[in-house]
């Protein structure tokens, strides 16, 4: 029998930005990861510095932006939503792109043609039985925020991102029942660019050193700026975000609303007090960010950690009450990584994405240095189970890896396949441990470029996509080996994961 629930959600996820392509079709404006351009198949690119940022203006004509052709899910929308439905997909993440609904971001309507497009992809959905989970804002914001402000830093942004969040409700309530507000809420301190639209070097003159790794120690008032930027552009978030969820509540109560963060599991490196309290501390800063959002307020420890760190936060006025009054429904994160913490700062290293964490010895590494470690999900779950009390979605999980088309024209991706059989054991095991785990939408189901390294190389789907980094391509759609696995597991509810 199964361990899942009857009425499971099984599904894929993707966003916007890494799919949809059509950047410059009918009017749309462009978004902040519209000016990430590429650098090479294994060099991350969403650090953006000043002189990036200039560059990709200056050469806008030359440089290879892969975010703004995507895989032309645009127009090819209801191809894949047939694939997603012959794998029996219940649930489909997406999310909604800001600026093709409100080109600049400053409009007081938005551009109807937009509006239609998510109609469109909504009612082919509803008509196969797949419930879209939408994203709010999955890492994009319009290019004038970044022009004329500091991104989600300023204040400024607040009032525009509500009108287009609330409007988001008003229009598709009737068709989307699952939102989230914001993709991985934590990337804007760890990632300020990426998550927020800041450029670090923007306004302060100092010196970015030579050969400056983003994840290396920083210069101290490079450091500083990026700490008061970041939790800044965070509140800003947590604001906007907050506003939202109440008025979903008071407008469209059949409307569930979650948030959506970067779950992490860390280890201390050994036994010893002190690396058991960094551990601590770096756990209770990624939880930090759901107690804002499910419990409606900054945690006591928090607000001790600002002082500590001198981050200085300018509060929004009445930001208690906001967060009170707009906490969200179920949790949701995204899960790909364990890491190892040691209380030596000199020693840190970057590992996966966006972190700065040490080596595990006793698990393997993905091709792209992601540490594998399904017992972590089982056990983090559990964690939140006990902290938040609350239903919980696996919003992303999955395994990026180089691949290519056979001339069988499929791709044998056992790895993938057995990536994720750990994973959905694990998630089994913490259902049966009485979490309450309510659906899995496996990351970027059909290829799509990579968020942090904005190429095509790296690769996630049950479906290939004949697509390169440069754009060349038939953008011709094939089944890989684990479409046929994954349909099965669908099929069984979780029982057959063989
Ligand atoms: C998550 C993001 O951090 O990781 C996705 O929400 C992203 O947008 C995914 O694509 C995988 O990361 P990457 O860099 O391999 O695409």
């Amino acid at each position: 029998m199964s361990r899942f629930p009857d009425n499971f959600l099984w599904g894929g996820a993707t966003s916007a930005a890494q799919i949809e392509g059509g950047r410059c079709s009918d009017g749309k404006g462009l978004c902040h990861l519209d000016y990430v351009y590429y650098r090479g198949p294994k060099i991350p690119c969403n650090f953006m510095l000043k002189r990036d940022y200039e560059r990709a203006k200056a050469e806008e004509a030359t440089l290879n932006f892969p975010n703004r052709r995507g895989i032309d899910f645009y127009h090819h929308y209801k191809e894949d939503i047939a694939l997603l439905a012959e794998m029996g997909f219940k649930v489909f993440r997406m999310s909604i792109s800001w600026t093709r609904l409100f080109p600049t971001g400053l409009e007081e309507t938005p551009d109807p043609k937009g509006v239609e497009f998510y109609h469109n992809v909504f009612r082919e959905l509803h008509k196969y039985g797949i419930e879209p989970l939408v994203t709010m804002i999955h890492y994009e914001l319009p290019i004038v925020f970044v022009e004329k402000y500091d991104g989600w830093a300023s204040p400024e942004v607040i009032p525009h991102c509500v009108r287009y969040l609330k409007f988001l409700i008003d229009e598709y309530k009737d068709e989307v029942t699952y939102w989230l507000t914001f993709n991985e809420i934590n990337m804007v301190t760890a990632v300020p660019w990426l998550g927020g639209g800041i450029l670090l070097d923007r306004y302060d003159d100092f010196e970015i050193p030579k050969g400056f790794r983003p994840f290396g120690v920083l210069p101290e008032d490079m450091a500083k700026r990026w700490d008061n930027a970041s939790h800044q552009a965070l509140h800003h978030q947590f604001i906007a975000s907050a506003m939202v969820v109440k008025y979903a509540h008071e407008t469209a109560p059949q409307c569930k609303m979650g948030n959506m963060f970067n779950l992490h599991h860390l280890y201390p490196e050994t036994p010893s007090p002190e690396d058991a309290y960094r551990a601590h501390e770096e756990s209770e800063y990624n939880m930090f960010f759901c107690d804002v959002m499910a419990k409606g307020y900054y945690p006591k420890w928090m607000l001790s950690y600002y002082r500590k760190h001198h981050i200085d936060i300018q509060w929004y006025e009445g930001y208690e009450e906001i967060l009170k009054e707009g906490t969200i429904d179920f949790i949701s994160l995204s899960y790909y990584l364990s890491s190892v913490v040691t209380a030596d700062p000199a020693r840190q290293e970057r590992i996966g994405n966006f972190m700065r964490m040490l080596h595990n010895p006793y698990i393997e590494t993905s091709d792209f240095g992601w540490q594998v470690d399904p017992t972590a999900l089982r056990i983090s779950l559990n964690d939140l189970r006990d902290r938040f009390n609350l239903p919980i979605f696996i919003a992303e999980n999955g395994l990026g890896a180089f691949e290519s088309l056979g001339e069988d024209k499929t791709v044998h991706d056992d790895y993938r396949i057995a990536y994720l059989r750990r994973h959905i054991e694990a998630l089994a095991d913490a259902i049966e441990d009485g979490v309450d785990v309510f659906g899995y939408t496996m990351w970027g189901c059909i290829d799509l470029v990579s968020c942090s390294l904005v190429s095509m190389s790296k690769r996630y789907g049950f479906v290939y996509v004949d697509a390169d980094d440069e754009g060349n391509g038939t953008y011709n759609r094939y089944k890989k080996d684990s479409f046929t696995w994954y349909k099965k597991v669908i099929a069984t509810n979780g029982e057959d994961l063989d």
